[in-house]
């Protein structure tokens, strides 16, 4: 089947026709009354959304210029970084801040695994120097479909003092996040996933506890600088030409995401992430993360059965069925396959997902009971 394609991937996400629409209209003038007006509501909105009273810059960029802004404006050459590492995008901020020339340390752990707050507390109880200026975390990490106790840790983070520079792009909008409530200092996110529009917008928010660290930032980045983006925040503008018709689509996304409330969108998520697991155990697969506890509700991480490529999955269920799934990164490339619910995604586009995989499954000679993991998921939804 051709044209009809169907991304249940980690991001880019499926895109609701009232943002492709806003998207195919002519773009406003940046500077144009009209275009403020929509700015000012949705610099608002996404406010709810962070759970913040800081400003949310919106920057021209994919999610990594957010977190290349987060640390080109704050840290120093020379300044001590603590990175946690728990998979790919882990290791990206710790790769970013070494390009920065800072002095990285990286707490890791196997993919598949949360950082251990008794680890975490240990590290930052034994500097006793406080020479350790910031840690770098990924609330859920893509590549591995692990999300870690990001409220814990940040504790820990904020009893030791450094300051906590969050990658929340596969969560915000779809996993529980209160920046403020939860005294995070530094969150970036990006478009694709759970705002439900196209790649091409980061965001970042910062606490008064980061602005004072930024303001001694000797050579903040250009482009990204915080102060510029946020003096212009305050007359409902940014200071360079930003992608105006993402804007116009990620306002009709925020107001979708605030008729539907909060809550719900967090309990959309862990109810299809959930069902899709019970779906794949009565498949007779594994899934790749083991401990139940850090799961990820927005990317389920799944172990093709003996004998079966990921190749071969994934390419049954484009050609066959044109949903694609995403191949495993990095050293789990061919080992696992990841069904990603992020954003504009429901329990139709899950139900049609896992029928697909089971008769791709059932075509490349792996035994099905046909239509039982399907009937599970069901199961699983109405029971939830
Ligand atoms: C957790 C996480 N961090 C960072 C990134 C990088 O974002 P981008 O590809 O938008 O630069 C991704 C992309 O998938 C991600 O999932």
């Amino acid at each position: 089947m051709k044209d009809k394609q169907f991304l249940m991937i980690p991001g880019p996400t499926p895109v609701p026709e009232t943002a492709l629409q806003a998207m195919a209209k002519h773009p406003l003038g940046h500077r144009s009354k009209e275009f403020s007006a929509i700015l000012k509501q949705v610099f608002q909105d996404l406010k709810w959304l962070f759970q913040t009273q800081e400003d949310v810059f919106i920057y021209t960029a994919s999610g990594t210029g957010a977190m290349e802004a987060a640390v080109y404006n704050l840290v120093n050459p020379g300044d001590k970084v603590l990175s946690l590492v728990i998979g790919n995008f882990g290791e990206r901020w710790a790769k970013i801040a070494e390009s920065r020339g800072a002095n990285v340390e990286r707490l890791s752990v196997g993919w598949g695994c949360a950082i251990n707050p008794k680890d975490l507390k240990a590290k930052l109880s034994a500097d006793k120097n406080k020479e350790i200026k910031f840690v770098t975390l990924t609330h859920n990490e893509t590549s591995t479909g692990v999300t870690n106790d990001l409220k814990t840790l940040n504790d820990i983070i904020q009893e030791h003092g450094a300051l906590s520079i969050v990658d929340g792009i596969t969560s915000i909008g779809a996993l529980p996040f209160k920046m403020d409530e939860w005294g995070i200092d530094v969150i970036v996110s990006g478009s694709q996933k759970g705002f439900m529009i196209p790649p091409g917008l980061a965001f970042l928010a910062c606490s008064k506890k980061a602005w004072k660290i930024y303001e001694q930032c000797k050579y903040p980045s250009f482009y990204f600088d915080f102060a510029a983006y946020k003096k212009n925040a305050k007359k409902d503008t940014t200071p360079y030409t930003p992608a105006v018709s993402q804007i116009a689509a990620l306002s009709e996304t925020l107001k979708m995401m605030k008729e539907e409330g909060l809550n719900n969108i967090h309990t959309r998520h862990a109810k299809i992430a959930g069902g899709l697991r019970v779906a794949v155990e009565a498949m007779g697969l594994e899934l790749f993360v083991k401990d139940k506890k850090i799961r990820s509700n927005v990317i389920v991480a799944i172990q093709p059965p003996e004998g079966v490529s990921v190749a071969d999955i994934r390419k049954g269920l484009k050609d066959d069925f044109d949903i694609v799934v995403a191949d495993g990164q990095g050293e789990l490339k061919g080992k696992i396959f990841r069904v990603g619910n992020l954003g504009f995604v429901c329990e139709r586009d899950m139900i049609a997902t896992i029928g697909a995989l089971e008769i791709v499954l059932a075509r490349l000679g792996h035994n099905v009971d046909r239509g039982k993991a399907t009937a599970a998921f069901i199961e699983a939804v109405m029971s939830n």
